[in-house]
C-alpha cells in the first residue's frame, strides 16, 4: 500500500459560510464563524425542523455503521464528506463493534482538517486517517486512500448529507459511479440526500438562502436518489425517510415525530 501523502492545507475563508461549520453550527458545535450561524439562523427561521434533521443525519450514519459493522462484517469504511466531529464519529461506531477497524475520513473544508486529531483517535488494532480532497476528485482520493484500505476486500463508502452538495453538472452521478466502480463485491454505498419533493417551495427558499452565501445545495427527489444506487442491491427498506431506515439500531434517538425532509439508502455491490 502507498504511504498517504501530507493534506494541501488551504487557509479557513471566514468571509462566507460553509457547509460544515453551518451543520457545526445546526448541531450546537463550536467550530463555527458569525457567517455560518447567520445563514444557520435563516434556514431555522425557515424550517424550525433543521437542527433537529443535522442530528436525525448523525443517528443515520450510527445506525447505518453499526448494521455494516456488525450484521455484514464490515471492516473497512471510507467516509466522503465526514464534517466536523461530533462524537460518537465514525470510527468509534465502527471500532467498537470491530476494534481493528479501518477508516479513511475525506473532506474539502480545512477546518475540518483543522479538527481531524480527534477523528485520527482510533483503537491500537485499528487505523483512521483523513485526507483533505475535494469528493469531486474520485481519482484522487481512491489514489490516496489506497495507502490505508484494501480494495480488494468490501468497503464500506459513506456519503452521508454530501451530494445534496454536489450538482448533476458537477458530475455528482459520476462521482458516485467511480467511486462504486472501484469496490469489491460485498461493498456498500451508505447515502443520506435532501429531498427535494417534501416541501418544493420551502426547499425552493432554502436553495435561493444557500446561494446568497455561495453555497450549491441540490435537493433530490426519491428516484433520482434511488438512481446513485443504480447496479447494486438496496437493503431493506430501501430508499426511503431518513428516520425510518432500521430505526431498530437506534441508541439514545429522541423521536417528536416532525418530519425530516431527508431520504436515506444502504446498497450492496453484488
Ligand atoms: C452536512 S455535512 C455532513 C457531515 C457528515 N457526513 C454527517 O452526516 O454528519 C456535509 C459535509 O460535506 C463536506 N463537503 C461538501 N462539499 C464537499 C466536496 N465537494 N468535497 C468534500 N467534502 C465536501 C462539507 O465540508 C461538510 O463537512
Amino acid at each position: 500500500m502507498a504511504a498517504i501523502p501530507p493534506p494541501e492545507t488551504h487557509p479557513i475563508d471566514t468571509s462566507k459560510p460553509h457547509p460544515a461549520r453551518v451543520y457545526d453550527w445546526f448541531l450546537g458545535g463550536k467550530d463555527n464563524y458569525p457567517v455560518d450561524e447567520e445563514l444557520g439562523l435563516q434556514i431555522v427561521s425557515l424550517e424550525p425542523q433543521t437542527k433537529y434533521c443535522a442530528q436525525h443525519n448523525r443517528w443515520f450514519m450510527q445506525r447505518a455503521t453499526r448494521r455494516l459493522a456488525g450484521e455484514e462484517g464490515i471492516r473497512q469504511f471510507l467516509d466522503i464528506g465526514t464534517g466536523i466531529p461530533t462524537e460518537p464519529n465514525l470510527h468509534r461506531i465502527a471500532q467498537s463493534a470491530a476494534p481493528e477497524a479501518r477508516v479513511v475520513y475525506v473532506d474539502n473544508d480545512p477546518i475540518v482538517l483543522a479538527h481531524a486529531e480527534a477523528l485520527l483517535r482510533g483503537t491500537p488494532e485499528g487505523v483512521t486517517e483523513f485526507l483533505q480532497v475535494d469528493a469531486r476528485e474520485p481519482d484522487k482520493i481512491l489514489e490516496q486512500a489506497e495507502g490505508v484500505l484494501d480494495f480488494t476486500q468490501p468497503i464500506a463508502l459513506s456519503l452521508i448529507a454530501l451530494l445534496h452538495f454536489i450538482s448533476d453538472d458537477d458530475g455528482a452521478y459520476d462521482v458516485v459511479e467511480r467511486l462504486v466502480s472501484a469496490l469489491a463485491p460485498g461493498s456498500h454505498l451508505v447515502l443520506s440526500q435532501m429531498a427535494g419533493d417534501f416541501d418544493p417551495e420551502r426547499t425552493r427558499q432554502a436553495v435561493e438562502m444557500y446561494k446568497a452565501g455561495g453555497v450549491t445545495l441540490v435537493p433530490r427527489e426519491r428516484a433520482d436518489v434511488e438512481r446513485f444506487f443504480e447496479g447494486l442491491e438496496l437493503l431493506d427498506p430501501g430508499v426511503v425517510w431518513l428516520p425510518d431506515w432500521h430505526a431498530e439500531l437506534g441508541v439514545d434517538e429522541i423521536r417528536n415525530g416532525s418530519p425530516v425532509p431527508l431520504y436515506a439508502g444502504v446498497a450492496r455491490k453484488p
